[in-house]
C-alpha cells in the first residue's frame, strides 16, 4: 500500500508491506523559514513541485515498483484546500491508472493510529512491537489540533474534549513568531527551551476553567497564552525588550511557555486517566515531539501508574507512514473510497 501525505506544508510518501512499513519519505519544502506561518500558496506549489519525486524515493527506498501496489491510502482532510487536492489528485490518478482501490484517510484518524506504527526490521527479532491495547486515551496535538479521544476496538473513537481556540502546536508557532524565532516554532522553543527557567515567567492555564465551563471538562484555550506574551513584550521599553528576545531571557521565555503548555496537557491526561479509569495512553502529533512533553508525560505515568505511547518523532510530525497504516486497516474493513472523493478541509474525526 502507498501512503500519500499533503494536508498542510509537508508532502509526504510511505510503503506498507505485509502490514509493515517498507519505506518512509517526508519532503520539507522549507519554504516558509522566513514567515512565520504556513502560506497556503506556498504549500500547494510545493506539493506539486515535490509530490512525484517523494513517491518515487518512497517506491525506491521500499524496493518496489507502481506495478506492486495494492492499493493507494491518501489523506483528503482536513487540512489546506490546495495542498489536500495535490496530494488527492495525484492518489486519485495513480490508484486509477493502475485500477488498484483508493482509499480516503482522515489525517486525524492516521496520527491516532501513529502509534501502531511498525517498521519492517523492527520485528526481525520476533518481538511483537509495543503497542497500546484497546481502549486507549489519545491526545492528539498538533499545529491544526488539540483533541482527546477515546480509541475503542476497531479504532472506534469518540472525542472527550478539544480546543476553543488555538492549537496546542499554534501556541509554540505564534509565541515563536512573537520571539522572532523560525517556523515551525516547536521545535526552536523545544531547543532554546532546555536552557531555561521554567518558572521565570507564570502564563494564563489553557485548560478551561471548570466552574466557568462545566460542560466541557476536557477542553482547551490555547489563546490566552499568545495574548499574554504580547502584552508582556508590549509592556517592555524598547531596550528591555530587545534584551528579552535573546540569551538567557529568551530562553526563559521559552521555557516557561514551553512549561504551561506542558503542564495544561500532562494534567489533561492524568484527569482524563482518573474519570475513565483506562490505563494507556497515547500522546500524537507534531507537538508529541516535545522532549519536555515526553519526559513530563513519562513522569506522570510512573507516578499514576498508566502506560504511555508515543510515536518515534518522524511518525509524530506529519508523515505518510500513518496514513498508509490507517489505509490498510480500513483496506481490511472493506472501507475503499470511490474516485469522486473529494478533499474536505474541515473533515472532523
Ligand atoms: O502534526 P504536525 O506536523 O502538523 C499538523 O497536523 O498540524 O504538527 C506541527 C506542529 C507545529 O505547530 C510545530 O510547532 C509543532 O507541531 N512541533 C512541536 C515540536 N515539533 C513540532 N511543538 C513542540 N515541540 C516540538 N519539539
Ligand atoms: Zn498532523
Amino acid at each position: 500500500i502507498l501512503g500519500i501525505e499533503t494536508s498542510c506544508d509537508d508532502t509526504a510518501a510511505a510503503v506498507l508491506r505485509g502490514g509493515r512499513l517498507a519505506s518512509s519519505v517526508i519532503a520539507s519544502p522549507r519554504v516558509h523559514a522566513g514567515v512565520g506561518g504556513v502560506v497556503p500558496e506556498l504549500a500547494s506549489r510545493a506539493h506539486q513541485r515535490l509530490i512525484v519525486p517523494t513517491v518515487e524515493a518512497a517506491l525506491e527506498a521500499a524496493g518496489v515498483t507502481r506495478d506492486a501496489l495494492d492499493a493507494v491510502a491518501v489523506t483528503y482532510g482536513p487540512g489546506l484546500a490546495g495542498s489536500l487536492l495535490v496530494g488527492l489528485s495525484f492518489g486519485k490518478a495513480l490508484a486509477f491508472g493502475l485500477d488498484v482501490p483508493l482509499v480516503g484517510v482522515n489525517h486525524l484518524d492516521g496520527h491516532i493510529y501513529s502509534v501502531f506504527v511498525t517498521e519492517e526490521d523492527a520485528t526481525q527479532d520476533g518481538s511483537a512491537a509495543r503497542v497500546p491495547p484497546f481502549p486507549y486515551l489519545c491526545l492528539t496535538v498538533s499545529g491544526g489540533h488539540t483533541q482527546r479521544v477515546r480509541v475503542d476496538e476497531g479504532f472506534q473513537h469518540t472525542v472527550l474534549g478539544t480546543t476553543r481556540d488555538d492549537a496546542a502546536g499554534e501556541a509554540f508557532d505564534k509565541v515563536a513568531k512573537m520571539l522572532g524565532l523560525g517556523y515551525p516554532g516547536g521545535t526552536v522553543e523545544d531547543k532554546l527551551a532546555r536552557e531555561g527557567d521554567p518558572a521565570a515567567h507564570t502564563w494564563p492555564d489553557p485548560r478551561l476553567d471548570r466552574r466557568k465551563y462545566p460542560d466541557e471538562p476536557y477542553g482547551f484555550s490555547f489563546s490566552g497564552l499568545k495574548t499574554a506574551v504580547l502584552y508582556h513584550l508590549r509592556g517592555l521599553a524598547d531596550a528591555e525588550r530587545d534584551a528579552a528576545m535573546q540569551g538567557q531571557p529568551l530562553a526563559d521565555l521559552c521555557a516557561s511557555c514551553q512549561q504551561t503548555v506542558v503542564d495544561a496537557l500532562v494534567g489533561a491526561i492524568r484527569d482524563a486517566v482518573a474519570a475513565t479509569g483506562i490505563r494507556a495512553v497515547a500522546i500524537v502529533g507534531g507537538v508529541s515531539a516535545n522532549s519536555r512533553l515526553r519526559a513530563d508525560a513519562q513522569t506522570a505515568a510512573d507516578a499514576d501508574g498508566f502506560d504511555l505511547f508515543v510515536p518515534r518523532i518522524t511518525y509524530s510530525i506529519d508523515n505518510a507512514a500513518m496514513i498508509a497504516g490507517t489505509g490498510h486497516f480500513q483496506l481490511a474493513a472493506g472501507h475503499t473510497s470511490p474516485l469522486d472523493l473529494t478533499a474536505v478541509p474541515n473533515l472532523k474525526v
